[in-house]
């Protein structure tokens, strides 16, 4: 046992979650103790994004805040790991001194050698003098591995699938320390996409595609341990394809992606033989050989890769939820030329009605809901642009969107070749109409869901009840148990986030409902397989059993962005006799 106390702050993406829990796993097997606040913990470590300057700046200010407490205590170990470790490497260290080590996101297999590493080099220097104490003569930054090659093979030399394959079998609930019942599955890693915008292909690299079977393999491991909702997870998640048995490099940059252009061949993956695992056949793997599994789901989607075979298989599969994040970035056909996307907004526009029509009865009690992102304020953007995505908002009917304001990111083409001249009052204008727009359509979709049965999975007591029972934001925070994780500066499941949320969220207050069962029933908060989320009252005495169950309810209200439900009399009976 190391006996150190680690304090571990995720930033950023769904990808980075994941990677924290599995870095995390590593090294509380090598005895490390987890703590939610950072004024008790030894080493310090921030998962960081860098897809926008604005979630850089908060990591520049958690770090200055520690170089207070690094005057203090010189022992405290500092850690920045993720894309800012990988992209700003060796500046990092010189702009942020307090830092002792970084780690890219491809190399974090090797993180707890790091930490053994900069915790052995604190005690060493900690008993020599003064003068050489003031700073530790090496730092260790590892950047990831970034060359470009066959996806496949890759994969199979490609030794960060050992932190995927290390996971522990019971993934922990960051919020109450109890064994989680959901979890995420990486099944590719990077991207080869290169929007002009983005800095993700630089900091995650090369697209790389897991072995169909370590992921079935991993699928079982967590439903053996209860899980029963998995996230499958990818940058272009539906770009998946595995070739098997490939031993010699595919073709450079871009894994050949036959049948899988956008126009005309949309229909079906015609080349794709014995040999090759596409998107599609692993969806339905994992659905019909991991039965236990009741929710399956996946992002983020790229518009361009979704075969009919993909929309087939979701519509013939029950337990594949019909719940799509397929961002669009933007509703001008000029501007989508700029930033690389390889679509045109009517094929754009095409796909949504292909999944609509493959994906959307409602009447069977089977809706579709989307959800997208959209980039405002790139560079060069008019009003029509503008007018332009409002247009595609509109006819999309996502449940909810997120909003972006363009952040031009150094190393990108954009930022490099295409000045960014729209002014920040644009943006944040435009930002603003958007979001707007936004807040009606998902109002309409919340309504039309009044009177519908749901199921939901139980995340656990609201955010507003959490409040009523007087936890300030810093306890919620703390409320975990073995291993605490906090992400951008919240406990991930305690919020209750009301679409849109994530780039920037319209409040939607969550007024609690009249109790109908036991005299103070607490509010706890759960998510349809659509990814909508409900509010509803259950018994007190129930407040944490109920916490990763499946529930039937009734929607009976929507009180502006969020959904207000009832349990099913059929289930109020059964929670009242558990054994039956
Ligand atoms: N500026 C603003 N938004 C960005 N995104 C990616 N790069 C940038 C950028 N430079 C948004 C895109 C993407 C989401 C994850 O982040 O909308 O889908
Ligand atoms: Fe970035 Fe485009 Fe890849 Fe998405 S598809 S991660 S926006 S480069």
């Amino acid at each position: 046992m190391t006996g150190r106390t680690i304090y571990l702050e995720t930033f950023g993406c769904q990808m980075n979650e994941l990677d924290s829990e599995l870095v995390a796993g590593q090294l509380a097997r090598l005895g490390y103790a987890f703590t939610g606040n950072a004024a008790d913990a030894d080493v310090v470590l921030y998962n960081t994004c860098s897809v926008r300057e604005q979630a850089e700046q908060k990591v520049w200010s958690r770090l200055g805040e520690l170089t207070h407490r690094k005057n203090r205590d010189p022992s405290v170990v500092v850690g920045v790991l993720g894309c800012m470790a990988e992209r700003d490497g060796v500046d990092l260290i010189r702009r942020m001194p307090v830092v002792d080590l970084m780690c890219g996101p491809g190399e974090l297999d090797k993180l707890p050698a790091l930490l053994d590493n900069a915790v052995r080099t604190k005690e060493s220097l900690a008993e020599q003098s003064p003068a050489r104490r003031a700073r530790p003569a090496e730092f260790v930054a590892l950047q990831g591995n970034t060359s470009r090659r066959s996806a496949t093979l890759a994969a199979a030399e490609d030794s960060l699938e050992l932190l995927d394959l290390s996971r522990a079998v019971s993934p922990v609930d960051p919020a109450s320390g109890a064994a989680s019942r959901s979890a995420y599955v990486r099944i590719t890693r990077g991207c080869n996409k290169f929007c002009t915008y983005c800095v993700v292909p630089f900091t995650r690299g090369a697209e790389i595609h897991r072995p169909p079977d370590h992921i079935i393999d991993e699928c079982k491991k967590l439903a053996d341990a209860g899980v029963i909702e998995i996230t499958l997870l990818g940058q272009t998640v539906n770009h998946y394809r595995f070739e098997h048995g490939s031993s010699i490099s595919l073709g450079g940059i871009e894994q050949p992606q036959k049948g899988r252009t956008y126009k005309g061949s949309h229909q079906r993956d015609a080349f794709a033989g014995e040999s090759t695992t596409t998107f599609a056949d692993l969806l339905a793997r994992i659905h019909d050989e991991v039965p236990a599994v009741q929710r399956l789901r996946f992002v983020t989607s790229y518009p361009r890769d979704f075969g009919d075979d993909v929309l087939e298989v979701i519509r013939d599969h029950p337990r594949i939820c019909r719940y799509l994040h397929v961002p669009a970035q933007t509703g001008s056909n000029r501007l989508l030329k700029k930033m690389n996307r390889g679509y045109t907004v009517e094929e754009y526009n095409d796909f949504i009605d292909r999944a609509r029509g493959y994906l959307d009865q409602p009447e069977l009690g089977r809706p579709l809901m989307l959800s997208g992102d959209i980039i405002v304020g790139f560079p060069t953007e008019t009003d029509e642009d503008y007018a332009a995505t409002v247009a595609l908002l509109r006819r999309s009917r996502y449940k909810n969107c997120f909003i972006f304001k363009y952040s031009p990111r150094p190393g990108t083409v954009a930022y490099d070749r295409i000045p960014d001249d729209v002014p920040d009052e644009v943006k944040r204008r435009r930002n603003n109409d958007l979001l707007a727009v936004q807040s009606e359509i998902s109002d309409q979709i919340a309504r039309e869901q009044v009177g519908r049965e749901v199921e939901v999975f139980v995340e656990g007591p609201s955010k507003q009840q959490l409040k009523r029972e007087g936890m300030s934001h810093g306890d919620i925070r703390r409320a975990g148990g073995a291993i605490t994780l906090t992400v951008n500066g919240n406990s991930p499941t305690l919020e209750a986030p009301a679409p849109p949320s994530r780039g920037a969220s319209v409040p939607g207050p969550a007024s609690p409902q009249v109790a109908t069962l036991d005299a103070e029933p607490v509010q706890l908060s759960g998510r349809t397989d659509t990814d909508l989320i409900v509010f509803f009252n259950a018994p007190a005495e129930q407040r944490d059993a109920l916490a990763g169950q499946l529930l039937k309810l009734r929607i009976t209200g929507a009180d502006r962005l969020s959904l207000h439900g009832q349990l099913l009399e059929t289930q109020r009976k059964k929670l009242q006799t558990p054994s039956a």
